[in-house]
């Protein structure tokens, strides 16, 4: 095993110890990536302290013993094998955690069912591998710098088609496109163009409406690279904006700039929520900030607790989070900025970098 994932490997059991249960049963797809380095669709692991083994299928064998040289990869042998069974039994194994926040109560069920008459007991555990994946090592952090990187030249290249007349889809794909050709393995997530009344929707399905004069238009969008994201808002006007568009982005521009400020290690994530909603109140806009200011970002766009009213999560170096403050007004439009932030021991990075005064188009 290469000594990045022995280390995850390492840790991991470090918490299978503090729940007293035997083994893990890793189901979500992001922590079989995590903890084995496999990025098939179909693959578990079962860790315990002796043993690190990758459930998977014929259709994966290859890539799972070139992908996860660490885990001895289980295949069945024919349609009635039950690997998994078969790992129990002959470990003796009676009390086994599973990620409770990932499956269906039918899964379990099955599980209970099935295996009745070896008397497992299941343990329900709530984002242990989720914890674990909140610090970045440097690796990931240089996937996550790539990934904001290829979402910043997207941003530059979509300038050429922000203008009157544009269709919210044919602008979503061309981003979605240009991302690719950078080298993006696919979109961290559905992209977002949402203009006019669209924009007063946070997370706006994106339509064949055409933007017009007077739109303020919002593009929500990101780039994943060997398995990591970036998640990135810019808020443009169409044609020249009004006063009162200037001001609620101004809004929005300060919430997020004494946000990032606030971000350094030892912080609360609920204290920098906090800072960004007070601007915002402040402004008289509280009760259009109808979100969370950030959540952290990795091999999921929404990769654990973030930076929301309630977080109770000290920012150590290594967290990545996004910033995204946004004014959200029925019948007038939307405004959300979003930059990715690295926590470092001497406060904060930020690893988008595209430009932030209020943008007008044509220019
Ligand atoms: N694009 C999803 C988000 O910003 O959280
Ligand atoms: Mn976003
Ligand atoms: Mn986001």
């Amino acid at each position: 095993m290469s000594l990045r994932f022995a280390h995850r490997v390492e840790r991991l059991r470090t918490r299978i110890d503090e729940r007293s249960v035997e083994s893990l049963l890793i189901t979500s797809r992001p922590n079989v990536r995590y903890l084995s380095g496999f990025t098939g669709s179909a693959g578990s692991l079962l860790v315990g302290k002796e043993f690190a083994v990758l459930l998977t299928d014929k259709r994966y064998t290859l890539r799972a013993r070139s992908e996860a040289p660490g885990f001895e990869v289980v295949v069945p042998e024919n349609p009635d094998d039950d690997v998994l069974k078969t790992q129990m039994e002959s470990r003796g194994l009676r009390k086994i955690g599973f990620e409770a926040n990932h499956i269906t109560v039918k899964t379990l069920e099955g599980w209970q069912e099935k295996y009745g008459e070896l008397g497992i007991e299941w343990v329900p555990t709530n984002g242990v591998v989720e914890e674990l994946r909140m610090v970045k090592d440097a690796q990931e952090v240089a996937s996550i710098r790539e990934a904001c990187g290829i979402a910043d030249a997207a941003f530059r290249h979509i300038q050429l088609f922000l203008q009157p007349e544009a269709v919210e889809l044919d602008v979503a794909m061309e981003l979605e496109f240009y991302m690719r050709r950078q080298g993006a393995r696919r979109p961290a997530f559905e992209s977002i163009v949402a203009s006019g009344e669209h924009s007063a929707m946070p997370h706006a399905e994106v339509s064949e409406r055409r933007f017009q004069p007077g739109d303020f238009v919002t593009l929500d969008f990101g780039a994943e690279v060997n398995g990591y994201c970036s998640d990135i808002t810019r808020t443009v006007v169409i044609g020249k904006a009004t006063p009162e568009q200037r001001r609620l982005y101004e809004v929005v521009l300060e919430a997020q700039l004494r946000a990032i400020d606030a971000i350094k290690p030892g912080v609360k994530g609920a204290d920098v929520d906090a800072i960004a909603r007070q601007v915002i109140t402040d402004a008289g806009y509280g009760d259009y900030f109808t979100h969370s200011l950030g959540h952290s970002l990795g091999l999921s766009v929404h990769d654990g607790p973030g930076l929301g009213q309630k977080s109770e999560v000290v920012l150590e170096p290594g967290m990545v989070f996004t910033v995204e403050p946004g004014i959200y007004i029925e019948g007038f439009g939307g405004v959300r900025i979003e930059d990715d932030v690295l926590v470092t021991e001497a406060g904060a990075e930020v690893l988008t970098h595209s430009p932030k005064h209020l943008m007008e188009f044509p220019a």
